[in-house]
């Protein structure tokens, strides 16, 4: 822990202002481990340098909302036909390749299969448990004063309710915990990777392939009321799914189910502290919550990039692709154009509240694979936003910035030392 603030201002200081970056600096400040902490104002240089700038890999980089929005929803660009490098290997000793990576007809075929468990209405059933658990947790952390946010506060929720809807049991919520971490920070391109973050994605893949086929067996003698016995049963009734598919989906569902919004349960804390004005507005009016997670996903969702590659011919905003030409979409400098959003910088929690006609976010992304996670994303956030307003504890950050994990595609911070005090009565 080091400096104690919550000066919105103090993580600029920390990096160079847009105006000052080159652009081949800010080609650098948006992958490198050292900017994982602020690489906005480099995204704020690609924005303004065009539509697509060259990148690594042999990739165009898109940081306007127009063109990745346009991309994502085209089906002349495909997730499934990249190369093996944006890829698990598909030799059975890599992550199982889940919808995530796939095409119609089986895109479509196995996404139904789960795609009802995940509805905002189906999801409205839960929320007693979401409300319940948000409560549990934001308790302990008033109790304990100091704590590490992410440790303590944004990993039990996300990682209780996805466990219990697949159906894994409490006492190996841990270990599932220890075999995804690996995988998330294996998503991004292989040649960023040391062999260590390659062999811990490999490891995680096996030990949750076995785990889950362990887990299937026993759910196919003791049928429960869980998404495991739900897609065994489907297994076993025909040729609808295969076991390698069953468990690629178990998996993703898993890992992407609380990996991610972990990340923005600390990113959510951290812009409210560093915002305190935005807290006082939410503690106002409890109800804004659900607008208010729209708004910190826009802001700083943790989803910055995806990739896609072209599967024909096109021109784009004057630029020519080509069949195979491919194209990484910082997603998070798009949330941030302000082509698309006035005052993109400045977190607003009213902002979509106040309007229905603000574009939505690409933080869950959009087209064919537009985040199945978003309802349940959208519950728990709004749960533990509704619990932070009603509780209004005082929140002091340990140290701004924080550290941050390495992670590209999926961006989040390490530790989140902050204090919380209960308001004086
Ligand atoms: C804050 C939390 C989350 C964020 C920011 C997020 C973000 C995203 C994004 C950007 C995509 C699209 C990727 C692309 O087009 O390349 C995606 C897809 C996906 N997400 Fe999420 N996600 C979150 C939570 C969840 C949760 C809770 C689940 C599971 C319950 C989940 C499961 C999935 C799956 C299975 C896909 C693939 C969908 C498809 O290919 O049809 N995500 N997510």
């Amino acid at each position: 822990m080091n400096t104690t603030t919550t000066d919105p201002a103090a993580t600029a200081s920390t990096t160079p202002a847009a105006g000052s970056m080159s652009l081949d600096d800010a080609i650098l400040a948006s992958f490198m481990p050292e900017s994982r902490h602020n690489p906005y104002p480099a995204y704020d240089v690609l924005r303004e340098a065009g539509p697509f700038v060259p990148g690594p890999f042999n990739l165009q980089i898109v940081s306007r909302y127009g063109e990745a929005d346009a991309i994502l929803q085209d089906s002349g660009w495909s997730h499934a036909q990249e190369p093996e490098f944006l890829h698990p290997k598909s030799d059975g000793t890599d992550l199982p390749a889940s919808f995530l990576w796939m095409e119609p007809p089986d895109h479509t075929r196995l996404r139904r299969l789960v795609s009802k468990a995940f509805t905002a209405r189906g999801l409205e059933s839960l929320r007693g448990r979401v409300k319940e658990v948000a409560t549990e947790v934001v308790d302990s952390v008033i109790k304990a004063g100091e704590v590490d946010v992410v440790e303590e506060l944004a990993y039990p929720l996300p990682l209780t309710m996805i466990a219990e809807m697949i159906g894994v049991p409490r006492e190996d919520h841990d270990s599932v915990r220890a075999m995804s971490a690996g995988i998330a920070r294996g998503l991004d391109p292989d040649t960023l990777l040391t062999d260590e973050e390659l062999q811990s994605r490999y490891d995680g893949a096996a030990h949750f392939r076995d785990y889950f086929e362990r887990l299937v067996a026993e759910r196919r003698a003791h049928p429960k009321d869980d998404l495991i016995t739900a897609l065994a049963q489907v297994e076993a009734e025909g040729d609808r799914l295969t076991t390698g598919e069953m468990i690629a989906t178990l998996t993703v569902l898993l890992v992407a189910g609380h990996e991610t919004t972990v990340n923005l349960l600390a990113n959510g804390v951290l812009s409210l502290t560093r915002n305190p004005d935005q807290f006082e507005v939410l503690k106002r009016d409890p109800d804004l919550a659900l607008a208010a997670v729209d708004e910190l996903m826009r802001y700083d969702g943790p989803s910055h990039a995806t990739t896609r590659m072209a599967v024909r011919d096109m021109e784009i905003s004057g630029h020519a692709f080509k069949e195979g030409d491919g194209v990484l979409i910082l997603l998070a400098a798009a949330n941030r154009d302000s082509r698309v959003y006035e005052n993109p910088n400045r977190l607003d929690l009213t902002r979509y509240a106040r309007s229905k006609t603000i574009p939505r976010h690409l933080g869950f992304g959009v087209g064919l694979h537009y985040c199945i996670g978003a309802p349940l994303v959208r519950l728990e956030m709004e749960c533990m936003l509704r619990e932070l307003a009603r509780r209004a504890p005082v929140m002091t950050l340990l140290a701004d910035p924080p550290p941050y994990r390495p992670n590209i595609v999926v961006r989040g911070i390490a530790e989140l030392p902050v204090r919380f005090e209960a308001p004086a009565a």
